[in-house]
């Protein structure tokens, strides 16, 4: 559907949109091209900042998949990193068809203080959203389960519920099935 530098210029449309946001190279472009089963829809790369716009995807005619820069990267200046942390923010609070949105986690690192930020600011501002963890290809089974209980354990500090976690890697497919199902099922 395109690139578009801020939410009010992004295309109105009644199909559901399902976003993807998280730290900068955590993988959302990846985990977009996976589950298309397309290698290059969204562009990616192993430097941090890769996307800067807000990309928009239309998939079989009846939904729209959002892919957004990354926040919280320490290597740009501080003004670009507030300017895309606006854009993302305006994005979740303006986009009328925004369906639900998923927040991707580095599996492989502790719980990060940009990440929780942004679940309680999602959280404050009821705009519902979904945890995947990304890359579980690098960690051993038990590292795995040993981290996302440590992220789990660390929203339970100040949350009481628990949002739907997803465990995802864009290398071995995990979590595709999944993930598409539960796009599937709320359309
Ligand atoms: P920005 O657009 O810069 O915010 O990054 P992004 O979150 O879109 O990350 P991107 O998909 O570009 O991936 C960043 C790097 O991580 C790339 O080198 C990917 O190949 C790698 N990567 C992403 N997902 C996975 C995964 O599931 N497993 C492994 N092993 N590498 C991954
Ligand atoms: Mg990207």
């Amino acid at each position: 559907m395109g690139t578009f530098p801020k939410v009010e210029l992004c295309p109105t449309t009644k199909l559901p949109e399902f976003a993807f946001i998280g730290r900068s190279n955590v993988g959302k472009s990846s985990l977009i091209n996976m589950l298309c089963g397309r290698k290059a829809l969204a562009k990616t790369s192993s430097t941090p900042g890769k996307t800067q716009a807000i990309n928009l995807f239309e998939i079989n005619g009846n939904w729209q998949l959002a892919d957004l820069p990354g926040y919280g990267y320490a290597k740009v200046s501080k003004s670009i990193r507030e300017q895309f942390g606006f854009m993302i923010k305006n994005y979740l609070k303006l986009r009328t068809n925004l369906f639900c949105t998923f927040i991707l986690i580095d599996v492989r690192l502790s719980p990060q203080e940009v990440d929780l930020e942004m679940i309680n600011w999602m959280g404050e501002n009821e705009v519902p959203f979904y945890i995947v963890f990304t890359k579980t290809d690098k960690l051993k089974v038990k590292e795995l389960e040993q981290n996302i209980e440590g992220f789990t354990n660390k929203l339970l500090e100040t949350w009481t519920e628990l949002p739907y976690m997803f465990a995802s890697s864009s290398k071995t497919f995990l979590g595709q099935e999944e993930i598409l199902d539960f796009v599937k099922s709320a359309l």
